[in-house]
């Protein structure tokens, strides 16, 4: 590596790198990636040893301090998660302020950003106690969040969350349960969100993680960092493809054209459409964590006796799209959003909802890049340069 400020110092030289493709802003020992073998590591843990052994907050625990927690550390930090669950009454109004139609990326992120109102005089991101706090409180709250939001567009009540349950059956509930009726967690349910969150959970220096970073580097607090990375998946080239992906089957469906004519369409960038779920910046043979979802997707809905005409159509594309040179040649293969839609959808979840849930798992990831770059005392404000292309010093017009 090359110390790049006396470099530019030196040399007057700066690199355009348009995307951030072969630059690396930041050290970073949480997530390791190899995308031409298609490996995904948290800490040095296989994502696939993780989605199939762990739990959300046990991944939570190991991205954010490092280590696998010992069983009372998690039992600890379950119950810590457990007691900040409940959102202030007010907060709980300022859903009100808002229109039924509002997409519940917005409203998450709106939401979050407000949560650094009620905890104003513990935002400090120099002490570690509050450091602490606002992790506890993120985890434990955002779920909520995200189920109000919910709930909002339904037109529905809002209900407490049952700390007698654990993370997933609790968020499950939230978003499902009524106050006229018992819930009962369906378990198959339960075992596949928390796999998918498992897999969302980090991915390195992607968009919105740097987005936190990037915000974090100004030192400003957790709720304000977090809440612009939400603004930052919101994006149907990010987090937002996942809902992108449905609408796209769904109008493949409905528009009575094949698989192959829509694929066609694709490769002669007919209105610029993309293959969404499609392609990766980074992995360039297959996304580990599409593997692991697709076997869910088939799982889930073996097990809830749904037969969906959108996996079909999924899995037909998948296939057309894998024998086809155009994206064989660039090396474009199913990525982890190809496939959880359509999950969601069979777990009852509107589209609107997928991006909420992507954010949810990926909570983890951006807390401990929030604060290993906080802990870093080599971590300096971001500020990237620009090629300059506009117009030479201009005269104001005489007269004007
Ligand atoms: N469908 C069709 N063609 C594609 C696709 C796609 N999904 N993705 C890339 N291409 C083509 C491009 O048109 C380009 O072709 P060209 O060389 O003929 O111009 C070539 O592949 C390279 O594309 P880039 O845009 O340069 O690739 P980049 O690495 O910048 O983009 C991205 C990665 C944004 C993920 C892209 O593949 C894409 O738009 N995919 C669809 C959206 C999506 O699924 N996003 C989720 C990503 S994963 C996540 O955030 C969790």
């Amino acid at each position: 590596s090359v110390d790049i400020a006396s470099f530019t110092k030196q040399t007057g030289l700066t690199t355009l790198d348009q995307g951030f493709v072969n630059t690396s802003s930041t050290r970073s020992a949480i997530t390791y990636i190899d995308g031409d073998a298609g490996i995904l590591r948290y800490r040095g843990y296989p994502i696939e040893d993780l989605a199939r052994n762990s739990t959300y907050l046990e991944v939570a625990w190991l991205l954010i301090y490092g280590e696998l927690p010992t069983a009372s550390e998690l039992a600890e930090f379950e119950e810590k998660i457990r007691r900040h669950t409940l959102l202030h009454e007010d907060l709980k109004r300022f859903f009100s302020a808002l229109p039924h139609t509002a997409h519940p990326m917005s409203v998450l992120s709106s939401a979050v950003s407000a949560l650094s109102t009620y905890y104003e005089d513990s935002l400090d991101p120099h002490n570690p106690e509050m450091v602490e706090m606002s992790t506890i409180r993120l985890l434990a709250k955002l779920p909520v969040i995200a189920a109000y939001a919910h709930k909002k567009a339904l037109g529905q009540a809002f209900l407490y969350p049952d700390n007698s349950l654990n993370f997933v059956d609790n968020f499950l509930k939230l978003n499902f349960g009524n106050l006229a009726e018992l819930y009962e967690v369906n378990p198959v349910l339960s075992t596949a969100l928390e796999r998918l969150l498992i897999l969302h959970e980090d991915h390195e220096q992607n968009a919105s993680t740097s987005t936190v970073r990037l915000v974090g580097s100004t030192e400003a607090n957790m709720f304000a960092s977090i809440s612009a990375g939400i603004n930052a998946l919101y994006g149907p080239l990010h987090g937002g493809a996942n809902e992108a992906v449905l609408s796209m089957l769904a109008k493949i469906r409905d528009s009575g054209e094949t698989v192959q004519q829509f694929v066609d369409r694709v490769k002669r960038k007919e209105d610029g459409i993309r293959l969404m779920g499609f392609g990766h910046r980074v992995y360039k043979n297959f996304d580990p964590r599409a593997r692991l979802v697709k076997e869910s997707a088939d799982e889930v809905l073996a097990d809830l006796g749904v037969k969906d005409p959108l996996l079909d159509i999924a899995k037909e594309l998948e296939q057309v799209a894998l024998a086809d040179d155009y994206f064989v040649e660039r090396k474009l293969y199913p990525n982890v959003d190809f496939y959880t839609g359509v999950i969601y959808k069979a777990m009852g979840f509107p589209p609107r909802m997928f991006t909420v849930l992507f954010a949810i798992g990926r909570l983890p990831g951006w807390i401990a890049h929030w604060r290993e770059a906080n802990d870093d005392p080599a971590t300096k404000i971001g500020r990237p340069q620009q090629l300059y292309v506009g117009p030479p010093e201009r005269r104001w017009p005489e007269g004007r």
